[in-house]
């Protein structure tokens, strides 16, 4: 039986390997290893691709959103609004650049965060709301952008699993004040080691974030304010560049995939498949069902050595070291539920029909074996 992995990144080197080597070896030749032309020529597609006027490239995605806050002036007692279902680097960020991250909970159709619980969470030390395009669809960020206007709030995206999702035909990037990518290597584009992106198109904003990256640094030696060493090395730049040529292609099958899923899932009434937007697209970075089976439906697709993943078992406001906040259990219902019941299914540019159709007919399986038998109380 053939395993079906949630990523194959072997197969896509293998696509790009001359390319990527060819990269490499430029680089080597220089032995300019960070900052110079390719970190800039990386920075000018990025900011075409995505439509922004600036992006900065950052060591990882993580400092991406530490140096945004940190560029917003984000300081003790501030507080920024943000979705506790999420990777853990968007709260962790708020509370390093010396912030408090508030939690609000998502909508139960798109896992983002639900701009009508927005208002509620809202004092006088709100300053920023960071929506994540969870697993490659965007927030719903005209509400979002419409209550920070009335707020006077800034909004940041993290936009780490979103590069190539649109919303309103806009590109994720450029919805905001400012956005945040990852080019973590599992990501839509990722490197090989850890890169990240800031981008905006505000000219202030970023003239800061490129000082910051570089220790506040305003002229040779003289530090205006204290930042930090968030650069992207001149390797990742290069080879990221590479693989940026690949990325539409790479996010068409991945739609053409989720598409398939949907269609061959569409009558398992215990699974409930990922909500399609209408006003974007997504670039599905993650493929997630809902299913109250999920953890013998995920054992069982296991048994067929078929990868699967769960983002996120915990949501961040159960999380131990944010207990200090004093959130408790029951504080966010539609979060916790979901981390209850969601799985992530392989959707990887690299699965051919067949994969797709297996993962597909071992879920059908074990769901019309598993629901008449709960129905009865059987085990
Ligand atoms: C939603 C989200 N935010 C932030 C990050 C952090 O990015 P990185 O792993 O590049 O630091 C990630 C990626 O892991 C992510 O998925």
């Amino acid at each position: 039986m053939k395993p079906v992995t949630m990523l194959d990144l072997k197969a896509e080197f293998s696509l790009i390997e001359k390319a990527v080597r060819t990269a490499i070896d430029e680089v080597l030749e220089s032995q300019h290893f960070v900052g110079g032309s390719h970190v800039a020529d990386f920075e000018d597609q990025i900011a075409r691709r995505t439509g922004a006027k600036h992006a900065i490239a950052i060591g990882s995605g993580t400092d991406a959103i530490l140096v945004a806050l940190m560029a917003c002036g984000i300081s003790s007692g501030d507080e920024v609004i943000t979705t506790p279902f999420t990777f853990f680097a968007t709260a962790g960020c708020i509370h390093r650049a010396g912030g408090k991250p508030v939690f609000v909970d998502i909508d139960r159709d798109s896992f983002n965060i639900d701009p009508a619980k927005i208002k509620a969470a809202i004092t006088s030390k709100t300053k920023a709301i960071i929506p994540v395009h969870l697993f490659g669809q965007c927030a719903d960020m005209d509400a979002i952008n419409d209550i920070a206007a009335k707020a006077n709030l800034v909004v940041i995206e993290d936009a780490a699993q979103a590069l190539g999702a649109t919303y309103q035909n806009r590109h994720a990037g450029t919805l905001g004040d400012a956005a945040c990518f990852s080019f973590y290597p599992t990501k839509n584009l990722g490197g090989f080691g850890e890169g990240g992106m800031v981008t905006t198109n505000d000219d202030a904003f970023a003239t800061k974030v490129r000082q910051l990256r570089n220790h506040g640094q305003t002229d040779q030696y003289l530090h205006a304010m204290i930042g930090g060493n968030f650069r992207l090395n001149t390797m990742q730049a290069a080879i990221l560049s590479v693989k940026l040529e690949h990325l539409d292609a790479f996010n068409k099958r991945r739609n053409e995939i989720a598409n398939s899923y949907n269609e061959l899932l569409a009558d398992v009434p215990s699974i409930q498949t990922p909500h399609i937007d209408a006003v974007g697209q997504s670039c599905f970075h993650q493929y997630s069902i809902l299913t109250d089976q999920r953890d013998t439906l995920r054992e069982h697709l296991t048994t067929e050595s078929i990868g699967t993943g769960i983002y996120y078992p915990i949501p961040l406001h159960l999380q131990p070291c944010f207990e200090f906040l004093g959130y408790g259990a029951g504080d966010f219902p539609v979060s916790e539920g979901t981390a209850k019941r969601i799985l992530a299914l392989p959707v990887h540019p690299m699965l051919t029909d067949a994969d797709v159709k297996r993962v597909a007919g071992c879920i059908v399986q074990h769901q019309t074996q598993a629901i008449p038998a709960e129905a009865t109380g059987r085990s």
